[in-house]
């Protein structure tokens, strides 16, 4: 079996599509535009790379966009006053402060002050405890991405054997809490697993549905895999530059064997990734429709 290759890119283009109209309808009905602010702490270049795609996607589906740059050495305190000053602009839906920070700041700090309304990252513990019980305002971006992958790719996940490779608390967590729900694109049978899982192979051959988060090149061949199998490879590893001067990245699966047993998986670059911006786009949308209901 060859398998269909999603491309994250063409969902990601619909996805903006319909955001871009729902943009217009917005500020036609109520006359708010939803804001999104960007906060950069140094110029760490991959999270200048990840901060200027934010930008461009808010710019072109119609946001007003606000990229702040800040220094490296800025103050846990002022950058957490700083966030509070975004808190209070009206003007402001979505707020997002790019991880990670510098070592002298506590992320955790900086993430609980941002209003859990504007958190449009969905990493302030209101909202994933609010995932947690069904009660989700905004997802994290990469598993609201992964799970829009799925359902327009129409893998039916009630009653699927699930399993995630990787428990952080921006992917495998919220990914795996998303998908046990019992309503829509979701009601699954999940199972996680991380470097203490005794037999990871054992585990990731039951998967109908297989999400690897894992960080780590080719953590998962072939011999990994269930004939016909549903992959989502989220990982981005560098392995190089390109001609062009270009990170090399592949992804935490070994695509070319995988896709000779799969039904169904995700390229990297041009997977996953591609939706996690445009999800970001999704919750700041949400944020404002909200917003503008007074809610
Ligand atoms: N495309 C996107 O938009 C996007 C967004 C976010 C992340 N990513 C990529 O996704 C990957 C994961 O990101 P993350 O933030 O979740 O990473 P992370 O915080 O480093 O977590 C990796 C997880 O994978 C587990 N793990 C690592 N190697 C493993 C192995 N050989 N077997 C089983 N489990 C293993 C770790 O287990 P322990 O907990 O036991 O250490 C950990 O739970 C990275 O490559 C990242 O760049 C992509």
């Amino acid at each position: 079996m060859t398998a269909k290759i999603i491309s994250g890119t063409e969902v990601a283009r619909q996805v903006r599509e319909r955001i871009a109209r729902e943009v217009v309808q917005l500020r036609e009905e109520t006359g708010v535009t939803p804001g999104l602010v960007t906060i950069l702490v140094g110029a760490n270049p991959a999270s200048v790379s990840y901060v200027t795609g934010k930008q461009r996607t808010a710019k072109e589906l119609g946001f007003y966009s606000v990229q702040d740059d800040e220094p490296e050495d800025i103050s846990e305190e002022k950058l957490i006053k700083l966030v509070k000053k975004y808190n209070d602009d009206p003007a402001i839906h979505g707020i997002l402060v790019q991880l990670p920070l510098p070592k002298h700041i506590s992320e955790t700090n900086v993430l609980y002050a941002i209003d859990p309304d504007k958190d449009v990252d969905g990493l302030h513990p209101m909202n994933l405890g609010r995932l947690m019980i069904g009660e989700a305002r905004f997802y994290p971006c990469t598993p609201f991405g992964i799970r829009e992958l799925l359902a327009m790719a129409g893998v039916e996940t009630k009653g699927a054997e699930v399993v995630v490779v990787g428990r952080s608390n921006l992917v495998g967590k919220p990914i795996s809490m998303m998908l046990v729900q019992k309503e829509a694109n979701a009601n699954a049978t999940v199972t996680m697993c991380h470097t203490a899982t005794r037999d990871l192979a054992a585990h990731t051959r039951k998967a109908d549905i297989l999400i690897v988060a894992a960080g780590k090149a080719n953590a998962i061949t072939a011999d990994m895999v269930k004939e016909g199998a549903v992959v989502i490879d989220v990982g981005v590893n560098r392995i190089g530059v390109t001609p062009e001067g270009k990170a090399k990245l592949c992804g935490d699966v070994d695509f070319e064997t995988v896709k000779e047993k799969a039904s169904v998986i995700t390229p990297v670059p041009g997977g996953v990734g591609p939706m996690t911006i445009t999800m970001l786009m999704q919750n700041t949308l949400k944020a404002a429709q909200l917003a503008a209901k007074g809610k």
